[in-house]
């Protein structure tokens, strides 16, 4: 997979990152090493320019250049993420839209692209159900610890304990998950986000983004993951994509909504409730 290793910041933080690396397969380095496994990295493939770092705030993919980009840790808490659950639109927000959020429908959503749980965690902070399924190690494990710091949270935070309790992560692969559901069960919504295939690095394209890219690659099989989805859904498919981007396995949606950066292509299957 990728040649990621995994280091702490604290003696106390030892035995957690011993336990990460032998249950991710990975090779442990002791934080004095790191200045010299730094300039090794730079000589070899992409994703040896990051580690895994546990320190107290939580699991994070760091650059072993810091001028490069912050850590990437996924943080519910954040005040990013607090200020668009209080002010950031609640049911009319294009996402919401997108799934068919409303008062008289909440559904039951499958997110089979779940990278660090950005646009789950908004729909379930509108009261959604969600399952997300990731594949990537990496990516899992970080959205993993996410998810449980910001569960431990409920003596501060109820709220935010709350609506993780809507988010169940799985870590697999989601075409192996879709092929084996259970069709007594079908999720109301299949909710997919992959990746773009690499495009040329330009300003535009966030340093967190290629980093990202770097770690996961480009979702080259996201078109069949469409096609399943589509047999899977009950209601609709929704699939988030670039603006400037096409359509996803050139497959036309129902119709679109359509934001300055962003694009939801929706696939209508049946009529809503409600
Ligand atoms: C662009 S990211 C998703 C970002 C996410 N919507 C968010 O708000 O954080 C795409 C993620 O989907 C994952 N992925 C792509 N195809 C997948 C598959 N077939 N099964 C599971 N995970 C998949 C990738 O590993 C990557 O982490």
């Amino acid at each position: 997979m990728t040649s990621i290793k995994i280091s702490y910041q604290q003696v106390e933080q030892q035995l957690v990152a011993t336990e990460l690396a032998a249950a991710l397969g990975l090779e442990i380095i002791d934080p004095s090493e790191l200045t010299r496994s730094s300039k090794l990295a730079h000589k070899a493939e992409s994703s040896a320019g990051y580690f895994l770092e546990v320190s107290s705030d939580g699991i994070a993919l760091v650059p072993f250049t810091r001028k490069a980009h912050g850590p990437i840790i996924c943080d519910f808490a954040s005040s990013a993420n607090s200020h668009r659950r209080k002010y950031g639109g609640g049911n009319g927000q294009a996402i919401a839209k997108a799934v068919g959020l409303s008062g008289k429908f909440q559904p039951k959503v499958l997110d089979l692209t779940a990278g660090l749980g950005g646009d789950a965690f908004v729909l379930a902070s509108l009261g959604c159900q969600i399952q997300l399924i990731e594949r990537n190690p990496i990516v899992h494990c970080l959205l993993a610890d996410g998810l449980q710091r910001a569960g431990y949270s409920g003596n501060e935070d109820r709220e935010l304990a709350d609506i993780v309790a809507r988010m169940d992560l799985i870590e697999g692969d989601s075409i192996h998950y879709l092929e084996h559901l259970n069709t007594q069960q079908l999720p109301d919504i299949i909710y997919l986000d992959p990746m773009f295939p690499e495009r040329k690095k330009s300003a535009k394209v966030k340093k967190e983004m290629q980093a990202f890219h770097g770690i996961v690659g480009g979702d080259e099989d996201a078109a069949e993951l469409l096609d399943l989805a589509l047999q899977r859904a009950q209601y609709r498919v929704v699939v988030k994509r670039s603006a400037s981007a096409g359509y996803l396995g050139n497959k036309t949606p129902s119709y679109s909504l359509e934001g300055k950066s962003t694009r939801f292509d929706i696939f209508a299957l049946q009529k809503l409730p409600g």
